[in-house]
Order: structure tokens, then sequence, then C-alpha cells
């Protein structure tokens, strides 16, 4: 995406040292556009731990590059086991987005094949780059198979305005380029349809607030910033004419993990008939389990992100209190939306029912036992 017209990646290899990786510290957006260097294997972990990197196909492409740089820094005797550690720690660094756990599986699947510690060095390269060329690809074909979702809808209105509600960031930032939920909006308002998105704020950490409104601001697609309890109203006043969210771990029946608070709003499209659409690079998909509700791990963070909110004053980010000191917080970072909620699953190889029959129509190879 551009960025005051000069197009950036979310990560990428520093252009004049081939043993740094850049991104972008998404900490300090929208207030400041700050690019960090990440040289080892404990600055890509901390990158995805901290939160200077999230959102799933993102998070999936810092642990790739995270396992290249591990094997830069490696004892070359010992490189297989070092690597195997390396994977353990990256994987463990947050739990719910799988893309995470996939990044270093075909890391380790690459590796094993090695016979050296160069040809080690030159294959976790090699697909850390396929990872991330493969993630914008998807993101891409994510947006054309949803743009017809919202041509469809912009018809049915005689070409006003298409009201969009998303929640969470599943944009650019999260993934490599373009976005899961974003993409069909980027490419809807590229092609002259009039779309309008409700961006909810998305407490705690104010992904919704900080980044999303930030993206579509730097696109120039309008949109409004809401509460996070707004959605429901906005619903039932007609306000809304599709929700769509991108998804950090769908399993194979097609429940969705996404950013806490994605639940309700599917709860309130339900009782609205507003569609309710999650966008994923197959990479989210978790084909070995069933259940999410039960089976999906839920990442717990510090309650200090609900305890105090930060934002920018006198030129500086800072944190204010924002409850009673004493108070006992809880901050679950993810919910599951069941399969029965969503309308369906936008994906790059094209739409399908969130159920294990639909899924199976474009993924069949992923049921072959
Ligand atoms: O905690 P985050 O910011 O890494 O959460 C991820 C998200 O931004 C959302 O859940 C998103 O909708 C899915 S990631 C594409």
């Amino acid at each position: 995406m551009k960025i005051d017209g000069k197009h950036y990646r979310t990560i990428w290899i520093h252009p004049q040292n081939p043993k740094i990786v850049q991104i972008i510290d998404q900490r300090k957006l929208p207030f400041q556009f700050v690019i960090k260097d990440l040289e080892d294997l404990e600055s890509a972990e901390k990158a995805i731990s901290d939160m200077l990197v999230r959102g799933a196909g993102l998070i999936g492409a810092t642990a790739g590059y995270g396992m290249y740089l591990a094997a830069l820094n490696v004892n070359k005797k010992h490189f297989i086991k070092e690597l195997l550690n390396a994977g353990e720690i990256l994987k463990n660094s947050r739990p719910t987005a799988v893309n995470l756990q996939w990044a270093v599986e075909r890391q380790l699947a690459e590796i094993e094949k090695c016979e050296t510690y160069e040809e080690c060095v030159n294959a976790t390269l090699k697909t850390a780059g396929e990872i991330t060329d493969e993630d914008a690809n998807m993101c891409r074909m994510i947006g054309e198979h949803g743009f017809k979702i919202i041509e469809k809808i912009s018809r049915h209105r005689n070409g006003e305005t298409v009201n969009i509600l998303t929640h969470c960031n599943a944009g650019w930032l999260a993934f490599v380029d373009y976005g899961s939920a974003t993409s069909p909006i980027y490419k809807a308002h590229d092609a002259g349809i009039d779309v309008h998105v409700w961006v909810d704020e998305t407490r705690p950490r104010n992904q919704g607030a900080r980044l999303t409104a930030w993206e579509l601001l730097e696109h120039g697609v309008p949109h409004t910033v809401i509460p996070d309890n707004a959605g429901g109203h906005l619903m039932q006043h007609g306000l809304v004419d599709i929700v769509i969210t991108g998804a950090d771990r769908v399993t194979k029946t097609g429940d969705a993990a996404n950013k806490i608070g994605t639940y309700l709003k599917a709860l309130a499209a339900m009782d609205n008939n507003v569609p309710f659409y999650i966008a994923l690079p197959s990479s989210t998909f978790d084909w070995a389990i069933a259940d999410g509700v039960n089976e999906i791990p839920v990442e717990q963070r510090d309650g200090r992100e609900v305890k105090y909110m930060s934002g920018f004053k006198d030129g500086a980010e800072q944190e204010f209190l924002i409850m009673p000191e004493g108070s006992n917080v809880a901050n679950y970072g993810f919910d599951v939306t069941p399969s029965r909620l969503i309308t369906g699953l936008i994906t790059e190889r094209g739409i399908c029912d969130a159920s294990e029959d639909g899924i199976k129509t474009i993924f069949p190879e992923k049921y072959i036992m």
C-alpha cells in the first residue's frame, strides 16, 4: 500500500544489508511512522510478542523471517537442533493466530531437507520470501472475490453508499499487503463503488481506531470510527449493509477466532439480517480442529492494556489510568464466532459456506485422510 505516495509492504529485507529484516513499528501508528530493524531471533520474537507487528498474516511472515534470522546466528555444527528450538520460541510468542505455527512448520520442513549450514541459510531466506509473497497474493485474490459481494450490494442499492462494518485491523498492516477484510473494500473503492466503512475502535489496544482508520484515511476511503458497542444500534437502523472481519484461526468446520468482540457483532448481524463475512487466506485455517469454542487457544494479555489507555499528547505517546487502580481487569484477546453465524468465508480460492462441506468445495485436498 502507499504511504505519502511511496509503496510499502509491512516487512522486507533491508535494501543495503540482507542480514537485516525491516518492519513498521505498529505500536507508534498513527502518530509516528517508525521503521525498526530485526537482526536476530530475539528481536523477531519480541516484535511479535510486544506487538510491533500483529495480525495473523504478518505474524506468520515475521516468524518466517525470524527463522531466517535465527539461521544466520546459530552454531553451525548444531544448526538443525538450534533451529528446532528457535521454532518453539517463535511458536510460543503468541498463541491464537495459527499462521505463526504454519510459517514455522513450513520453515522446519525446508530446514530438514538441508545437508549443509549454507544450504539452510539460503533455504530459510527463500522460504521467508515465498511466505511473504504468497501472503500478499492471497490477500489480493481475497479482494478480487470479495469485491463481487460489495458490487452486488451496490447494484441492489442502485449505486447508493454501501456501508461496511469491520472490527479490529484486518488491513494491510495485519498482513504483508492489501489486508483480508480490507482488500475487497480497497478494490471496490478503487473501482468507483461508493463505500463507507464503520470502524470499530476495538478496545483495549484500539487497532480499529489507530490502524484501520489510518489505513483507510491514507487510501482515501470514507470511514467513521465508532465505539465498540455501537454496531448493534447501527444494524437495527439499517445503517450496515455487510460486516466483513478478518480471522486469526478458522477450524475446518468454519468456526472463526477473531479479535475479542467479533462474536457480539455476528450475533447482532444475525438478529438484523445483515450478512456477516470472514475474510481469510488459507494459511489461517487450522485443518486439525473442528470445535472452535473448545479447541482454539485464546490469548490472555496483560491487564494493564485494559486499565490504561494510551494516546498522543504534546507530541508524545502517553498512558492514562481510566479506572480505579485497585479494580481487577480481564483481557481476553480473541473470541470465537460459531460457523452458524457466518454467512460465508472469503478466501483466495473463492467464497464458500462456513461449514465443512462448504470449505471442502474449494479446499478438497485438505480433507483427504
Ligand atoms: O491482536 P492482533 O492485533 O494481532 O489481532 C489480530 C487482528 O488484528 C484481528 O483479530 C484481525 O481481524 C485478524 S488478523 C488478520
